[in-house]
C-alpha cells in the first residue's frame, strides 16, 4: 500500500480559530480525519502530523517510510533552507498544499522555498486543496503497477543506491 505522510507546519493546530477569515473554520483534526478517511477509500494508507517545530518535521522527514508526503510548510515554506534541504535529502516525492494562496498576500510570502522541488502545488481552495492532494497521490500511483517499484522509479533520480 502506498504510505503519504502529511505534514503541516506551525500554527496549524490553531486552524478553526486562526484567523478564520483567511484559512476557514475547519480543524486540524477535521482535516486529518477527512483525509485518513479518503486514503482508506483510495488505497493509501494516511499518516498525519502536525508541528510547530522545524527540526521535529525534518526528524520525521528523516524516517523515510512513507512513499509520498502532503506538505503545508506554513510559514517555513517562506523561510526554511533546511527543510527544503530534508526533502530533497529524502529523496520522496511531495504536492505543496497551502490553504489560502500566499502569491496573492504579502510580499514576504511571495518567496517559496518548496514550490520549484514540489511534485505539484495547490493553493488557494481552502480544505479541498489536502483532498485534492490525496487524489493526485492517488492518480500518479495508482496507474503503475506495483507500488513498491513505482515509488522507486519516482524516487530514483533523487536518492541512488539508497534503500
Ligand atoms: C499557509 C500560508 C503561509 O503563508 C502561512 O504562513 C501559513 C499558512 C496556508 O496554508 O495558506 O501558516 O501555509
Amino acid at each position: 500500500m502506498i504510505r503519504v505522510l502529511v505534514l503541516n507546519g506551525p500554527n496549524l493546530n490553531l486552524l478553526g480559530t486562526r484567523e478564520p477569515e483567511i484559512y476557514g473554520h475547519t480543524t486540524l483534526a477535521e482535516i486529518e480525519d477527512g483525509l485518513r478517511r479518503r486514503g482508506a477509500e483510495l488505497g493509501l494508507a494516511v499518516e498525519c502530523l502536525q508541528s510547530n517545530h522545524e527540526g521535529v518535521l525534518i526528524d520525521r522527514l528523516h524516517r523515510r517510510d512513507f512513499d509520498w508526503a502532503i506538505v503545508n510548510a506554513a510559514g517555513l515554506t517562506h523561510t526554511s533552507i533546511s527543510l527544503r534541504d530534508a526533502l530533497l535529502a529524502v529523496g520522496r516525492p511531495f504536492v505543496e498544499v497551502h490553504l489560502s494562496d500566499p502569491s496573492k498576500r504579502e510580499p514576504f510570502r511571495h518567496v517559496n522555498y518548496l514550490q520549484d522541488i514540489a511534485a505539484e502545488t495547490i493553493v488557494g481552495r481552502g480544505v479541498a486543496g489536502y483532498t485534492a492532494a490525496l487524489e493526485l497521490v492517488a492518480d500518479r500511483t495508482g496507474d503503475l503497477p506495483a507500488a513498491a517499484g513505482a515509488t522507486e522509479a519516482l524516487n530514483a533520480p533523487a536518492s541512488p543506491g539508497e534503500d
